[in-house]
């Protein structure tokens, strides 16, 4: 698939650089960043750096100080600004972005806390406008800024510019998009206290910044990237009119790049080498952008779609429809486990052994439900040994007002038995409550009890899709319980308790998600903390005979061409999926109107989501399911050191 840089970037409108990994990215921007301070420095100058929030730059801020500890990079002479902050919360807040950057970057490095600015959040409404004028002039003042990093929304905003800013706009007040909003209801334990307004640097702003880094990570941001880059600038993706700077470039991660044309259509940009993975890739795609399925395909439909030369070398539509055909149709089984006594030299996972011994990893708990319930009720009810494991306790995920219900009912049971330990600590825990205040931290208390109310609604889901309850297990990672949402670490511990369970169960198979997911995510670190635990297994038996599926996790599903495994359910078993799910109680929608149920735990998405994989399998002329859930195969394989 060589072809040259010219060639395959023909469709990209401004420099993007597609690195290894989101690690290679972090080391390119850090060490343009260093090289300027380093040289600034020696020149007895300072430098002027753009800073961004969200999970995206907190590699590049650990890896900053980093080099400072370890590399003696000084800060001393570094002067930065903040791109934005949520209106209304001052720098004490927990998710407020003054407090994100102290407890990011500038606590831990020798920088004069009067060279730190970030918009101030507290301006009242009728001093904004001021506010903003003398931000962009204290800007002007330093000298303008030489770096700027940005992150992007999925909306496509930079800063807090969403769509429908213009490229001249200046720092301002702005009102956030709805789904900007839903993505950071996590942070702020629900979307009801994400702040409505923000103030941000304007587009116009940002360019005149005289260098601009934009990192990107996670199949989570690819969509946007792909539009931002690849389309006309235009209002409607903001970071789109970064193409008109002279030296701008976005570093991303491959999953980020996902869906560049270079990557998902290279036969669009050149010429490829065929080999069995891309053509599948290709076929699949003609049939969905021509809406025809497959085995309706034409000769002409491949040659005015770029694909000719693959006719040629197939002969004719004929054979390549038929040969993609089988192909996908033996990635559906209804027997994810392998079919016992059957032929299985088309099915995806092997006959033998049975039953098998299956492991089921849940990052959060529910995750597993809502993207594959439906397995795993045909693996139960196959014969299989399931475990479920829930990784980490989720009990940051349940809202105040679950806890509430939890607490009154101890209450209220103690209470039915006089005054005892029991009632004390219902009343401690009420207690907590009350004062631990809107955005205060839950203490360990609060954060047991509710992670108790999350194992109770996992048992009572598996319960329903047949999984005994003795099979659920629930790690408690240590890295989420010590942390909040896009600040925690993992350590040693974690990886220790993964590689104990998979000790104990020996898996057959292993079911798994959080590849390509933002690496900051609950499901990213779940992944690195499993590849670190098989690393700990890598010479075992087991492992050599064990195959691991991935899901795609929730709130998306994978397209056909990276299928290597479809689960079909039929209309009752997806219902009973669907009663599983409700089973999560504390996870229902913040909204109950369905409009507002975009991304995030909202139990309507899974059945969307497993209803359109089924269209699709239909529109390309296979059989006609309910809903179908979909796995690819991973192939664990060892770091190189
Ligand atoms: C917020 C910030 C942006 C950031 C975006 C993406 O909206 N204002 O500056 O780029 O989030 O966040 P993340 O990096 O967490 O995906």
């Amino acid at each position: 698939m060589m072809m040259a840089a010219a060639e395959i970037t023909q469709r990209e409108r401004m420099p993007v650089r597609i690195c290894a990994s989101a690690e290679a990215a972090i080391a390119e921007a850090a060490d343009a960043v260093e090289r300027l301070i380093r040289e600034r420095a020696a020149a007895g100058r300072a430098t002027v750096l753009g800073l961004a929030t969200g999970s995206t730059p907190v590699g590049l801020y650990r890896e900053l100080v980093r080099r400072h500890r370890e590399e003696g990079l000084s800060f001393a002479r570094v002067v930065t600004f903040n791109l934005d902050e949520y209106h209304g919360l001052g720098g004490a807040h927990p998710e407020s972005y003054r407090r994100f950057m102290q407890e990011q970057l500038f606590d831990h490095v020798d920088i004069a806390a009067e060279n730190t600015h970030v918009p101030d959040g507290r301006a009242p409404r009728d001093k904004v406008f001021a506010a903003c004028r003398a931000y962009e002039e204290a800007i002007r003042a330093a000298g303008g800024i030489d770096i700027q990093i940005l992150g992007i929304g999925r909306t496509g905003h930079i800063g807090f510019n969403e769509p429908g800013s213009g490229p001249d706009c200046r720092t301002r007040l702005v009102t956030l998009d709805s789904l900007t909003r839903r993505d950071a209801a996590r942070d702020f334990l629900g979307e009801e206290n994400v702040p409505r307004h923000a103030v941000t640097m304007g587009i116009g702003t940002i360019l005149e910044a005289r260098r601009i880094f934009l990192l990107a990570w996670s199949e989570a941001k690819a969509g946007v990237l792909a539009r931002a880059v690849a389309e006309r600038p235009a209002e409607a993706v903001p970071a789109s009119f970064l193409q008109g700077h002279r030296d701008c470039v976005f570093l991303l991660d491959p999953a980020a790049a996902g869906q560049l044309t270079r990557v998902r259509h290279p036969w669009l940009v050149g010429p490829v080498a065929w080999d069995a993975a891309l053509t599948r890739r290709a076929v699949l795609w003609l049939a969905r952008k021509t809406g025809k399925a497959l085995l309706k395909l034409v000769d002409e439909d491949y040659a005015e779609n770029g694909m000719a030369d693959l006719l040629t070398a197939h002969g004719s539509a004929y054979h390549l429809n038929i040969a993609v055909f089988n192909e996908t149709q033996h990635t559906i089984t209804g027997w994810p486990g392998g079919k016992p006594d059957a032929d299985d030299s088309h099915r995806p996972e092997r006959a033998l052994p049975y039953p098998k011994r299956v492991l089921v990893l849940a990052p959060e708990p529910m995750d597993d439900v809502y993207c594959m319930g439906g397995t795993l009720h045909r693996l139960a009810n196959q014969g299989h040994a399931v475990t479920v494991a829930c990784l980490t306790s989720g009990n940051l995920a349940v809202p105040d007002t679950d806890l509430r219900r939890a607490i009154e009912l101890l209450g209220e049971a103690a209470a039915g038995r006089g005054a005892g330990p029991e009632h004390a600590h219902a009343a401690d825990l009420q207690r907590q409550l009350e004062t631990k205040g809107a955005f205060g931290e839950d203490s360990r208390d609060i954060r047991r009890l509710k992670a108790l109310i999350r194992r109770g609604e996992a048992r009572a889901s598996s319960r329903l899709l047949g999984v005994d309850v003795s099979g659920v297990r629930f790690l408690d990672l240590p890295f989420y319980e010590a942390g909040r949402y896009r600040r925690f670490r993992t350590g040693e511990d974690d990886a220790a308790a993964v590689a104990a369970l998979l000790a104990e169960i020996r898996p057959h198979q292993v079911f798994a998600t959080g590849f390509g997911h933002d690496p900051l995510s609950v499901p990213a670190l779940c992944f690195t903390v499993l590849h670190e635990a098989l690393e700990r297994h890598r010479d075992a038996d087991w492992l050599c005979a064990c195959n691991i599926w991935l899901y795609r996790g929730p709130g998306a599903e994978w397209e056909p061409q990276e299928v290597d495994m479809a689960v079909p359910l039929s209309p009752d078993e997806f219902e009973n999926k669907l009663h599983g799910i409700y089973q999560h109680q504390t996870q229902r929608s913040q909204s109950p109107s369905p409009e507002k149920n975009g991304s995030g735990n909202t139990w309507n998405l899974a059945s969307k989501l497993n209803r359109a994989a089924a269209r699709t399998y239909d529109g390309l002329g296979l059989a006609e399911y309910e809903a179908i859930e979909c796995f690819r195969r991973w192939r664990f394989q060892m770091s190189a050191s």
